[in-house]
C-alpha cells in the first residue's frame, strides 16, 4: 500500500469526526433565522482548510451567505482544478420524522445520519480529506486547486454568479471537479455528464376578498382552491406530457445511441422504484423511467395549501389558494424563456371569478457534457483504482445551477464525481451517507488529484 493510501486508512476515525464537526452547523440557507450559523459553518469550514494547510483561504462576503474561497498553487506547470461544492442545508422539517436530531450527527450501520451528510458537506469534506492527506505524506498537491464552497446551493444560487464574474481571472483552471452527485449502486463508481435545470414558481390564486361561509356563498362565487385544482390538472395530460404550449420546443431529440448507452446502464429499476415507496411507476408514456428522471423534462407540484386543513370540519369558502410548481428542465430548455410562456398559460386556463398570479421564485439551465471529454478518463483511473470496478456514466434528474454558468464563465470540461445513494434520504428526514461512500470518495478524490497531473490541459 502506498503510503497516500496509508494515511487515508489510518485517518478514518479522524476524518469522521471532522465530518461530524462541521454536521452540527445547521447551515440552513433559505432561513434568516439561520444566517448566522450559516455564517458560523463558512468560518468553521476557512478554519479547517487553514489547520489542514491550504495557505489561502478566505471567506468571502456577498449579498447574501458567503462563499468560502481557498487555494493551493505550488505546481506550476501542472493543470488547475477548481473544486466546487455547497456548505449550506436544505431544511430538516419535519422534524418529528427524524429518528436522531438533524444537527446531531448519528452512526447507526455504518451510517451518518446528519441534514447535510451527503448533501453536500460530507462530499465537501472528502475533497478536504484528500488535500489533507497529499499536504500531510508529501508536503505539496500533485496539481493546483482552487476550492469555491458556497452558501446558497439550496436556495438557487443567487449571489454566487457575481462571485464568478468578479474574480473570473483569478478562477482559471482546466477542469471543474463538483462532488454533489450520486451512484447507480453502493459500489458502482459512476460519473454524472448532465444534470436537469429547473424553473421553480408559485401560483396563487385569489376569489374573494375574505373567506366566506361555504353554504351562505356556496356556489354563488368561484372558489379559489377549486380553480387551482383545475389549473393544476390541466399542466399534465393523461400521457404524463406537460401541456404548457411550447414547453418541448427545445428540448434535445434523444440520440439513440445515448439511448442504448442508459439502457445498458446498470441502474436498479427495482430498487429504485422500491426506494420511493410508491405503489407503481408513473409517467411519461414511451420512455423508460430512467430516461423519465434523466433526458426528460417534467412538471410537479412541491406544494399546495388553501383553506382550512385542521381537525374535523369547517364549513368555509377560502378566499386564497396557492402552489410551489416546479419544472425539471433538459437541454436546451431555458427557464427565461419558459417562464412567460407557463405564466401566459396558466391564465388562459384559469377558471373565471378568480385573479391568478404565477411568480418566478428561481431557475436553473440545464447542463450537459461530452461523456467522452479526455479530462473525464482521469476521473475514470481514479475512480476504477478506488473501486476495482469500471465507471458508470449517467444523466442525474436533479439540478446543480452553478453548472451551466461554469459553462459560461469557463467552458471547462466538468467532471461530476459523486457518492450519493438513492436512499440517502436526501432533502427528507434521515439524511445519511454512508461511510463506504465517505470512505471510498476520499480515495477516489486523493486519486483524482494524482491522475489529473498527467492530464493534458485544453489548449485556451
Ligand atoms: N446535490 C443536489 C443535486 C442532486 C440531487 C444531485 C440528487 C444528485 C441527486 C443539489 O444540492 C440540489 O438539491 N439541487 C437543487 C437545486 C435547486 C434548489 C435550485 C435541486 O435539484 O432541487
Ligand atoms: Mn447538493
Ligand atoms: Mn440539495
Amino acid at each position: 500500500m502506498d503510503a497516500l493510501t496509508r494515511y487515508l486508512e489510518d485517518h478514518r476515525d479522524a476524518f469522521l469526526e471532522n465530518l461530524k464537526a462541521v454536521l452540527r452547523i445547521p447551515s440552513v440557507s433559505a432561513q434568516p433565522a439561520h444566517a448566522a450559523d450559516t455564517l458560523r459553518c463558512a468560518r468553521h469550514i476557512a478554519t479547517h482548510l487553514e489547520a489542514i494547510g491550504m495557505p489561502r483561504v478566505e471567506v468571502v462576503e456577498t449579498d447574501g451567505h458567503p462563499v468560502v474561497y481557498a487555494e493551493w498553487l505550488g505546481a506550476p506547470g501542472r493543470p488547475t482544478a477548481l473544486v466546487y461544492g455547497h456548505y449550506d442545508v436544505q431544511p430538516p422539517d419535519p422534524l418529528e420524522l427524524w429518528n436522531t436530531p438533524p444537527f446531531e450527527p448519528t452512526l447507526r450501520d455504518g451510517k451518518l445520519f446528519a441534514r447535510g451528510a451527503v448533501d453536500d458537506k460530507g462530499q465537501v469534506y472528502m475533497h478536504l480529506n484528500a488535500i489533507e492527506a497529499h499536504l500531510k505524506v508529501n508536503g505539496k498537491l500533485p496539481i493546483n486547486l482552487k476550492l469555491v464552497i458556497e452558501g446558497e446551493e439550496e436556495c438557487g444560487s443567487e449571489n454566487l454568479e457575481k462571485f464568478l464574474r468578479s474574480r473570473r481571472s483569478e478562477l482559471d483552471a482546466d477542469v471543474i471537479v463538483v462532488s454533489d452527485t450520486a451512484m447507480l449502486g453502493p459500489d458502482q463508481p459512476t460519473l454524472t455528464y448532465a444534470l436537469r435545470g429547473i424553473l421553480y414558481t408559485q401560483i396563487e390564486v385569489t376569489g374573494p376578498s375574505h373567506d366566506l361561509h361555504s353554504g351562505h356563498f356556496g356556489g354563488a362565487v368561484q372558489n379559489p382552491a377549486n380553480a387551482l385544482c383545475a389549473i393544476v390538472a390541466a399542466l399534465k395530460d393523461g400521457d404524463g406530457r406537460v401541456t404548457v404550449p411550447g414547453f418541448y420546443e427545445r428540448v434535445r431529440k434523444v440520440d439513440p445511441k445515448e439511448r442504448e448507452m442508459l439502457r445498458a446502464a446498470p441502474f436498479d429499476e427495482r430498487g429504485y422504484l422500491a426506494e420511493s415507496g410508491a405503489p407503481e411507476p408513473f409517467g411519461e408514456t414511451g420512455y423508460s423511467t430512467l430516461e423519465r428522471i434523466s433526458m426528460r423534462p417534467t412538471l410537479d407540484v412541491n406544494g399546495m395549501w388553501s383553506g382550512y386543513i385542521g381537525e374535523g370540519s369547517k364549513t368555509v369558502l377560502p378566499s386564497f389558494a396557492a402552489a410551489k410548481v416546479s419544472m425539471r428542465l433538459v437541454p436546451d430548455q431555458d427557464p427565461h424563456e419558459l417562464f412567460p410562456k407557463f405564466e401566459a398559460y396558466v391564465k388562459r386556463i384559469a377558471p373565471p371569478g378568480v385573479t391568478v398570479v404565477v411568480k418566478n421564485l428561481h431557475g436553473g439551465t440545464p447542463f450537459v457534457t461530452s461523456p467522452d471529454d479526455p479530462m473525464l478518463e482521469s476521473a475514470r483511473r481514479a475512480l476504477s483504482r478506488a473501486w476495482s470496478k469500471p465507471v458508470a456514466m449517467m444523466r442525474e434528474g436533479g439540478s446543480i445551477p452553478v453548472m451551466a454558468t461554469f459553462q459560461e464563465t469557463h467552458g471547462l470540461p466538468c467532471i461530476l464525481m459523486g457518492f450519493g445513494l438513492d436512499d440517502d434520504n436526501v432533502h427528507a428526514p434521515n439524511e445519511k451517507f454512508s461511510l463506504t461512500s465517505f470512505y471510498g470518495g476520499t480515495k477516489s478524490v486523493a486519486y483524482l488529484y494524482e491522475e489529473l497531473a498527467a492530464a493534458v490541459p485544453a489548449v485556451r
